[in-house]
Formats: structure tokens, sequence, C-alpha cells
């Protein structure tokens, strides 16, 4: 399988710039910051989660969760154990400072997924989100593919028996994460999300996909 071609957007020093410039922002404005692909994307991965059965009280990790608004989503709909790992300090500094008041319960860790130790995590998850993430490991300057087998392996190594894992990417075809996933996890459900046609071939902007251990 081909790799991405690399990008800064794969490195770490282009988040902390970023993140250092929203929280200027957020103290200077009250702007949170970016919702990566959108709204519409995050609110159809939000929906499938709260009527997909899962418990509000079930352990909930978000990997790479930025600004958290995802998991900020996910309080607002009654979820009430769920952690945010970032690499970036300057993301989670940014979470704790947008979630402060009105998500004060919502957790968040400086956690590198590709390198970091499961066990500084506490416990196993019942669903691990993740949204840009593993686009941004796959756009890794430094061997790619070892990056994205390293990240594979931590996530199922982090899911309870029968635990959920949610990805959305934009760089990544639904078939194409089935392909990279699908040895290890089981396939649940691809996400509809609105398609395009162009020269008889139908694509989507961004792809959903839910895994279960
Ligand atoms: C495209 S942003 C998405 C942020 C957030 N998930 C969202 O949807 O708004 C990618 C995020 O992944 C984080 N990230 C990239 N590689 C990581 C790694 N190895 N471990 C933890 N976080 C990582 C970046 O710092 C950044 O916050």
């Amino acid at each position: 399988m081909d790799e991405l071609e690399s990008s800064e957007l794969g490195t770490q020093t282009y988040w902390q710039e970023a993140y250092k410039k929203e929280i200027a922002n957020f103290d200077e404005h009250g702007d949170p910051g970016d919702v990566w692909f959108g709204e519409d994307s995050a609110c159809r991965v939000i929906d499938w989660i709260c009527n997909c059965g899962v418990a509000k009280d079930t352990a909930i990790i978000d990997l790479g969760c930025g600004n958290g608004y995802t998991l900020q989503k996910l309080s607002e709909e009654g979820f009430s154990n769920l952690l945010g790992v970032d690499y970036c300090m300057e993301a989670i500094t940014l979470a704790e400072k947008v979630s402060k008041e009105e998500f004060p319960d919502i957790k968040y860790k400086v956690f590198d997924i590709t390198t970091g130790n499961l066990e500084d995590l506490g416990c196993k998850f019942g669903l691990v989100h993740d949204k840009g993430t593993y686009d941004a490991i796959s756009l890794n300057p430094n061997n790619p593919k070892e990056q994205r087998e390293k990240y594979i392996q931590q996530v199922v190594d982090m899911l309870d028996d029968k635990g959920l894992f949610v990805i959305t990417s934009c760089n990544w075809t639904s078939d194409e994460l089935v392909n990279q996933f699908s040895d290890r996890l089981r396939l649940r459900r691809v996400i509809p999300t609105p398609q395009f046609k162009f020269g008889g071939k139908v694509g989507s902007v961004v792809s959903s996909v839910v895994f279960e251990k």
C-alpha cells in the first residue's frame, strides 16, 4: 500500500505552533479554535455514538483531542467518563482552558499515542475516538508506515473486549481504513457521509468508520 506524501502536519512542531496561536486567540477573544473537518462530520459521529448502545459511564478516550471539542459535545450528551490525550502540551492547555467552566469533569493528559505507555492511561476503554490524528500520524516525515503500525497496535491494546474504535479521516477512504485496521479489529459500521461524483467515480470528503475489538 502506498504511504501518503509527508507534510508538516505530521510533525509535532507544527501542532505546537498552531496551538500556541489558538491559546492566544482563546485568551484574547474566547475563540476555542478549529473544528477539524467541520461541525457536520463531528455531529454525525456524535449522533452515532449516542445511538449505538454505549453506556453513559463507558470509559471514552479521544486520541489527539486538540481543543477537546468532541469530548465537550459528548459531555453535553451525558457521557461522564471522558479522557482526552494529545502529544502537545499546548493542545492540552487549550482544551483545559476551553473546558474549565462548563466541562470540569473531562480529564486531559499529555500522551504520545505512538510511544506512550498504556499503563499511564489508568484503564482500558470501551470507546476510542479519533478525528484527524491517524491522518496526522500518516503524514509523519519519518517512517509513517512504522508510526501507523504502532498506532494501530496501541489502539487494539487500549480497547476493552468488544470495545469500539471510531475513526474519522480525510486522508484515507473508508476502504483504505478497513484494509489497514481489519487484521486486528472487526468492521462494525461505515458511518454514511455525503458523497460526490466526479468523472464517473463516487467519493467522500471524509470517512468515518467504526471497528469493534
Ligand atoms: C487534525 S488535528 C485534530 C484535533 C482533534 N482531534 C479535532 O478533531 O479537532 C490532529 C491532532 O493530533 C495530535 N497528534 C498528532 N500526532 C499525535 C501523537 N502521536 N500522539 C498524540 N497526539 C497526536 C496533534 O497534536 C493534533 O492535536
